[in-house]
């Protein structure tokens, strides 16, 4: 077998044929499903006339073709692994395919498979190919019409994307349905799904007046988790309206629930297809977290039928284009709809623990890449989440109301397109006025910017001078790079006054929340009439996808943590003051050295617990420490026993010290009331659960009732499973074994919810934990072939079981590489994504390290897919 090639942007041209209309005919089996298609081609008009049709075709077996009605002779087109070439075409033409494709064999779930005896597609990115020859790139753009035939009995429910146009019986109990999409589209929104599905129906009237009907198709068991996902979706467009003026485009809404789904959900058109983990919900088998995030993934979903199917990419390279614009999107409705510096604290603590960490190992790459072997690989934290920082900095720079028109040109300019980002980032240079060229190489160049910063303040003249110097550590293929225009909001808080002071920098007064703005290596800004001594507080907000280093004392922080009027950076102080503490807490470890708590910060937190809570959920953020990966993330070398005991000891030392005020503060946030999915008692309850957290972490009789007794109270999913998380993460096997037995057997039934039974056992620290995954993935409700049951056994262990995980056996690595080979058959989407704690390698001692590299050689040595290969060659780079 030859290496699988890159292909790169720069190799972009249109193509040779486009089609302007799609008709399929689906006819559905198991084992041989035929699909017909015609094709409307026409010469693409920037392209010569005279060249070859050349269409994307993959694991098809080929029954008939012709063109304008003729049937060809084999000599008149060739065949290979990857698609079917037609060497000479009329200018418009017309083209016949059947081919035979067999779901019920399609493990990698892309194309057409089946989940769960239903039939279901997923097209983006390269799916397409493995349904029909088609020309599988986005920048193709065609009506569908889609007729499919099924088993009536056996497969009541057929959808596609569009509307319903036809429906009737055919001979042998057979029955079918037409579809008609009038907007034209790529092949990787097109979508079908045939089963025994039912319906939940809701409706929304639009901006303008119109009706649509909204409709969830689940299996029938599911027909009581629906209510949040609908009343999310009505949310979404009624804010998409009024924030972005946008107003959905046909009579019919769809979404259908699916359990095997390699990702959480994809948008297509009319038909959006979900993870049922990211839409299902119910009280008793959902947490806060997962309604909060089906509420954002339902949203984000809807809010691609502008941002990325009205106007789409023109190739893949530009996939940032819709992921990062739609991310953005759907974190502004999240925040408006819920606790929103909780919100982006939540985001941020993400984006500095996982894509920083990208950024920094081989898989670095730019927001926009120019290079790539598998397109499935780059549906990384660096396109979505880097890509929604950029556009959230691009709208901070222009401002909201600039932003917005910048958004309506976009959509007007680009309606039924296929573009590129400099498209998107010319209408708000056009509308700004501002010269965005410098900026755009946030897209262009990978890696996390570091700034250091020092800052002086002269009494004489009451002057604060701050000192900002960049740098972008080299990525691969990327060993040069140059400064990068980096906005930075920023307050000076007075140390006497304890406010913001008034900034004003070269004569222009800029508020008391101020913006400079960051462009070349190193930059001097000298703030003028600065009254008192200030701290600074820097990045507000986190303004910059950036590491930010200021030389902060201790007391500084305590400081900030008191008064910063930044609540996004109050947090920060208090995340950087436990960091310093820790610090000097790894340092003892490895140097088998009594560890000693730093008094100040039992002092800040025991001040946090007086003081008026405010926002109760960010209180909650407050109170709780700094991830193991993030911590891990700030260390030159990751010593993750060392990591694991200092976070212990200071969650043991804070709880000794102040477990009076965490006991009051459980009591007085326990509620009675019914649950409810709403910010108040969401915040509540986080505080409730961080209190009991530190409880739990003295392991004392009462701590172990109070979690006990959460745990059988069974008030909601929230409550119980953190009790169940801390009663299984304790010593008391005798108290664990019977709760973590009771809860599988009470949810044996339920997928979603041994999902969560999976995950919680093996986050356990304790170290016969490996064992127990071996155990579990014996386990009736475990399958390989089910991404969710992966990602909760699997992922979860490699990725949040730190201590057991990097095991100095190497133990668990190899588990890891055990299960990346057996799914490289299987699913190579997955198994490639699986590989990551893998590719870390270079951050760990060289023992591990030379672990480590040796599972990803084992892995090299198999016959690999493009994807697993791709992942692997940069990991051994
Ligand atoms: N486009 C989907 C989203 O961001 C994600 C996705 C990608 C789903 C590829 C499936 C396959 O919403
Ligand atoms: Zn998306």
């Amino acid at each position: 077998m030859s290496e699988p090639q890159p292909i790169h942007l720069s190799d972009y041209r249109p193509p040779a044929y486009r089609v302007t209309r799609t008709e399929l005919t689906f006819d559905l089996d198991p084992a041989a499903t035929r699909v017909k298609a015609r094709l409307h081609l026409e010469r693409h008009p920037e392209r010569e006339p005279g060249l070859p049709l050349e269409l994307d075709g993959e694991q098809l077996a080929l029954k008939a073709i012709a063109i304008d009605g003729q049937p060809l002779d084999e000599d008149e087109y060739r065949l290979t692994a990857n698609g079917l070439t037609v060497h000479r075409v009329p200018e418009a033409f017309l083209l016949d395919t059947e081919v035979e494709i067999a779901p019920k064999e399609n493990t990698a779930l892309e194309g057409l498979y089946q989940s769960n005896g239903m039939y279901c597609t997923q097209c983006e990115a390269e799916g397409f190919r493995r349904i029909t020859f088609y020309p599988d790139r986005p920048d193709v753009m065609a009506t569908f019409s889609t007729t499919l035939i099924g088993d009536a009995a056996s497969l009541p429910v057929l959808l596609s994307n569009g509307n319903p146009v036809e429906r009737g019986d055919l001979p042998g109990d057979r029955h079918f349905v037409t579809w008609e999409d009038p907007h034209p589209k790529p092949c990787y929104l097109f979508a079908l799904v045939a089963g025994d599905l039912k319906r939940v129906e809701d409706r929304f009237t639009t901006m303008s007046g119109r009706e649509v009907a909204l409709q969830i198709w689940v299996e029938e068991e599911n027909l009581g988790k629906t209510d949040h996902a609908m009343a999310s979706l009505k949310r979404a467009m009624a804010w998409d309206e009024q924030t972005y003026g946008r107003e959905y485009d046909l009579d019919l809404f769809m979404i259908v629930a699916v359990n095997d789904f390699n990702m959480g959900a994809m948008e297509n058109k009319g038909l959006n297809i979900f993870n049922s983990a990211a839409v299902l919900t119910h009280p008793h088998t959902a947490t806060d977290a997962a309604f909060q995030r089906v509420e954002g993934i339902v949203a984000h979903e809807y809010f691609h039928n502008w941002s990325g199917n009205r106007v789409t990419c023109r190739d893949w390279f530009q996939l940032s284009l819709k992921e990062g614009f739609t991310v953005f999107r759907d974190q502004c409705f999240s925040a408006d709809t819920n606790s929103a510096p909780v919100k982006r604290i939540e985001d941020v603590s993400f984006f500095r623990t996982a894509q920083f960490a990208e950024d920094a190992g081989p898989t670095a790459h730019p927001v926009r890449p120019d290079h790539y072997i598998e397109i499935g690989n780059f549906y990384t934290l660096t396109i979505y989440e880097k890509g929604a920082e950029i556009v959230r900095m691009l709208c901070n720079l222009v401002g909201w109301e600039t932003f917005r028109r910048g958004s309506d040109l976009y959509f007007e300019r680009f309606d039924g397109q296929a573009v590129t980002i400099e498209d998107f980032v010319g209408c708000m240079s056009e509308v700004s006025g501002q010269d965005l060229s410098r900026f755009m190489l946030w897209y262009s160049q990978a890696g996390t910017p570091e700034i250091d910063a020092h800052g002086e303040y002269d009494y004489t003249h009451c002057e604060y001078r701050l000192v900002l110097r960049q740098r972008t550590p080299a990525t691969p293929d990327q060993a040069e790079k140059q400064a990068l225009h980096i906005p930075i909001r920023l307050g000076l808080v007075g140390t006497k006054s304890g406010r913001d002071l008034p900034v004003t920098l070269d004569g222009e007064a800029l508020g008391s929340d101020a913006v400079i703005h960051l462009r070349e290596a190193e930059q001097e800004f000298v703030f003028t009439d600065v009254a008192e001594a200030p701290v600074p507080s820097l990045l507000r907000g986190f303004s910059a996808p950036v590491k930010l280093r200021f030389p902060y004392g201790r007391e500084d922080l305590a400081f900030l943590l008191q008064h910063d009027s930044d609540g996004f950076n109050r947090w920060d102080a208090g995340q950087r003051l436990a960091l310093l503490a820790l610090d000097d807490l790894i340092a003892a470890h490895r140097n088998g050295v009594e560890k000693v708590m730093d008094p100040r910060v039992v002092e800040a937190f025991r001040g946090l617990l007086a003081s008026d809570p405010g926002d109760k959920a960010v209180l909650a953020e407050m109170l709780t420490l700094p991830s193991e990966a993030y911590i891990a993330e700030q260390q030159p070398l990751v010593d993750v026993d060392a990591i694991h005991a200092a976070r212990d000891f200071v969650k043991q030392s804070l709880a000794a010290a102040l477990r009076d005020d965490f006991l009051r503060l459980y009591q007085a946030n326990r509620a009675d009331a019914a649950y409810a999915p709403e910010p108040e008692q969401i915040a509540a309850r986080s505080l409730k659960n961080v209190a009991l957290s530190y409880l739990m972490a003295l392991e004392d009789e009462q701590a172990i009732e109070l979690a006990r007794d959460q745990f059988t109270a069974d008030h909601n999913m929230t409550d119980v499973r953190h009790a169940l998380t801390l009663l299984v993460h304790s010593s008391r096997d005798d108290i664990a074994e019977p709760a973590l037995k009771a809860f599988g057997e009470k949810w044996a039934h339920d997928p979603l919810v041994m999902d969560q039974w999976f995950s919680i056992q093996v986050t356990r620290p304790q170290p016969d934990v490996l064992e127990r995954v071996k155990f579990l993935m014996a386990h009736p409700a475990f399958s390989l072939k089910n991404p969710n049951k992966v990602r909760a056994l699997i992922g979860t262990f490699a990725g949040q079981n730190r201590v057991n995980f990097h095991r100095l056996d190497g133990a668990g690595y190899q588990l890891l590489a055990d299960v990346v080979i057996e799914l490289n058959r299987l699913n190579p989407e997955i198994a490639a994504r699986l590989i990551t704690p893998l590719t870390r390698w270079q951050r760990f001692d060289e023992t591990r390290q030379a672990l480590m590299k040796g599972e990803l050689e084992r892995i090299r040595a198999e016959e690999l897919s493009p994807n697993v290969y791709e992942v692997v060659e940069k990991a051994l780079a």
